[in-house]
C-alpha cells in the first residue's frame, strides 16, 4: 500500500523509517519530510495545515493510509476533514478527530475529562481572562511551587512552574495579557506533583490497544536537569523503574479508564495516545495527554519495535487492533539530541552539518541511527534548520556519544548525562 506520513521532525523520520521496512509498504511519501526521509521516501512539500492541498496529494499519489505525526493538524480537524470529504472516505487514517484531539488541544478539557472518569491527576481549577481575581485567590490557597498552564496549544511552552506567589501572580497576568496568544485565554492552575516523569504510549482503535515501549524524556536544556524546558534533549527506553506492578497500575488506573471514558462519551479515537505520567511514590498520575507520539521519545521507542508497525497502523485504522501482537526488543535504546547553541531561545539556522553516517539506511538493526529533527538541504549541503537538529540513537550510550563526536556544526550542543540517572 502507499503510505503518507505528515510531519517533518525526528518523530516522523523514525515512524517513516520503520514503515519503510514493512513488506506491506509500496510507496512511501512524507509531507513535507526532511533530508533524512528523502533518502528512502518521496518528500512532498506542503503545509501540514493545508488540508485541501493534502487532499490533492493523497488523491494524486493513490495514498491508502495516512499517519499524522504532529498534534496541530489533528487539533484543527484533519481527520474530520478526511471523513467528511467523499474522495477521501476510503483512505485509512491514523490520528484522532477534533473531539479526541482536544485531550491535547485544551488542558482544561483534558483535566475535566480526567475528573469525570476518575483518572488520577493533580487537583486543579481553571479560570478565564475575566476571572483574574478568583485565580489569584485560588493561588493564594496553594503551597509553592505553583503550576500555571495556558489552556491551548503553546508549542510546548505553555506550562510555568513558579517558586513564589509574587512570580505566580505576575505570570498569571502575563498569560492573560497574551504571552501565549489566545492559548492563554484560559489558565489551568494545578497542584504541584513531585516524582519521576515517564512517557507511556499506546496505539488504539478505540476498543483495544497495543502498549508501545515506554520512555523517559529529558526536558531541560542543562545537564542535571537544570535550565529552561525544551521539546526534549534525549530519551531512553525501557525505563528501569517501570516494573510489571507499576505497569499494571498504569493500565488499570489510566489507560483503560481513558479508553472507556472516550467510548462512554461517544468519542471515536483511532491513533496514538501519549500519557505524560509522573510516578509519585509508586502511584502513576497523569500530567498531560498528547494525541500523538512524543519527540524525541519516538526516536528511542521505534527502534525497539520488532513487529511490523505498518501492519499495526493498518489494524488501528481498520479497527482490528485486538488481533495484533506487538513484539518489543528487550534491548536498551538511547537517544541524544544535538541542538543549536541558544536553543530553546534564539539560535542560528543554516550552519553546515558535516560528518559521518548522517543518512541512516532503512535497516532495522543498523547499529547507530540518526533521525533528522531540524535540517534542510541548501545548495547540496546539509544545514541546520531548527533548534533540535539531529537525534542520535543506539543501544548503548557509548555508541551514541561516539557518533555525536563524528558530527560537526557550528554551535552544536548536547547533554552528556542522558540516561545516566537510570544506568548508574
Ligand atoms: P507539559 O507541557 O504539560 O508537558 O508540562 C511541562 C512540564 O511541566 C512537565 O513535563 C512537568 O515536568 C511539569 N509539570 C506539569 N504539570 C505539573 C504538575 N502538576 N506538577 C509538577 N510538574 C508539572
Ligand atoms: N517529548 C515531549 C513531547 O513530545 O511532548
Amino acid at each position: 500500500m502507499n503510505v503518507l506520513v505528515i510531519g517533518s521532525g525526528g518523530r516522523e523520520h523514525a515512524i517513516a523509517w520503520k514503515i519503510k521496512q514493512s513488506p506491506l509498504c509500496k510507496d512511501l511519501f512524507c509531507l513535507p519530510g526532511n533530508p533524512g526521509t528523502a533518502s528512502f521516501a518521496h518528500n512532498i512539500s506542503s503545509s501540514i495545515l493545508d488540508f485541501e492541498q493534502i487532499k490533492n496529494i493523497v488523491i494524486d499519489n493513490k495514498i491508502d493510509l495516512v499517519v499524522c505525526g504532529p498534534e496541530e493538524p489533528l487539533v484543527k480537524g484533519i481527520r474530520d476533514y478526511f471523513e467528511s470529504t467523499p474522495d477521501l472516505k476510503k483512505v485509512l487514517f491514523v490520528g484522532p478527530g477534533k473531539e479526541g484531539a482536544a485531550l491535547e488541544g485544551s488542558k482544561e478539557y483534558a483535566k475535566m475529562f480526567m475528573s469525570r472518569h476518575n483518572i488520577p491527576t493533580a487537583s486543579f481549577a481553571s479560570f478565564s481572562k475575566n476571572q483574574i481575581g478568583q485565580a489569584r485567590s485560588f493561588l493564594s490557597t496553594l503551597d509553592p511551587p505553583y503550576v500555571l498552564k495556558a489552556d491551548g496549544l503553546a508549542a510546548g511552552k505553555g506550562v510555568l512552574i513558579l517558586d513564589s506567589l509574587e512570580e505566580a501572580y505576575i505570570e498569571l497576568e502575563s498569560i492573560f495579557s497574551g504571552k501565549f496568544g489566545s492559548a492563554g485565554d484560559k489558565v489551568v492552575i494545578e497542584q504541584f506533583l513531585s516524582g519521576i516523569e515517564l512517557s507511556v504510549f499506546i496505539l488504539t482503535d478505540g476498543d483495544d490497544y497495543l502498549l508501545l515501549p515506554c520512555a523517559k524524556d529529558y526536558k531541560r536544556i542543562g545537564e542535571g536537569d537544570i535550565g529552561l524546558n525544551t521539546g526534549g534533549m534525549g530519551a531512553v527506553s525501557p525505563v528501569p523503574f517501570v516494573d510489571q506492578t507499576f505497569l499494571n497500575k498504569i493500565k488499570d488506573r489510566i489507560v483503560s479508564p481513558t479508553l472507556k471514558g472516550l467510548r462512554d462519551e461517544s468519542i471515536k479515537y483511532k491513533g496514538f495516545i501519549f500519557f505524560g505520567l509522573i510516578n509519585c511514590n509508586g502511584d502513576p498520575y497523569v500530567i498531560e495527554y498528547n494525541v500523538r507520539m512524543g519527540d524525541p521519545e519516538t526516536e528511542a521507542v521505534i527502534p525497539r519495535i520488532k513487529s511490523d508497525l505498518l501492519q499495526h497502523l493498518i489494524a488501528c485504522a481498520e479497527g482490528t487492533i485486538s488481533k495484533e501482537k506487538i513484539d518489543i526488543s528487550p534491548n536498551n535504546s538511547f537517544t541524544v539530541v544535538c541542538v543549536s547553541d541558544g536553543y530553546p531561545q534564539d539560535y542560528k539556522k543554516g550552519e553546515q552539518i558535516v560528518g559521518e553516517n548522517l543518512i541512516t539506511p532503512t535497516q532495522f538493526d543498523y547499529p547507530v541511527k540518526i533521525f533528522h529533527c531540524g535540517t534542510k538541504m541548501t545548495d547540496n549541503k546539509l544545514v541546520t534548520n531548527g533548534g533540535r537538529v539531529l537525534a542520535v540513537n543506539a543501544s548503548s550510550l557509548q555508541k551514541v556519544y561516539r557518533q555525536i563526536d563524528l558530527i560537526h556544526f557550528n554551535g552544536k550542543y548536547y547533554r552528556k548525562d542522558i540516561g545516566k540517572d537510570l544506568t548508574s
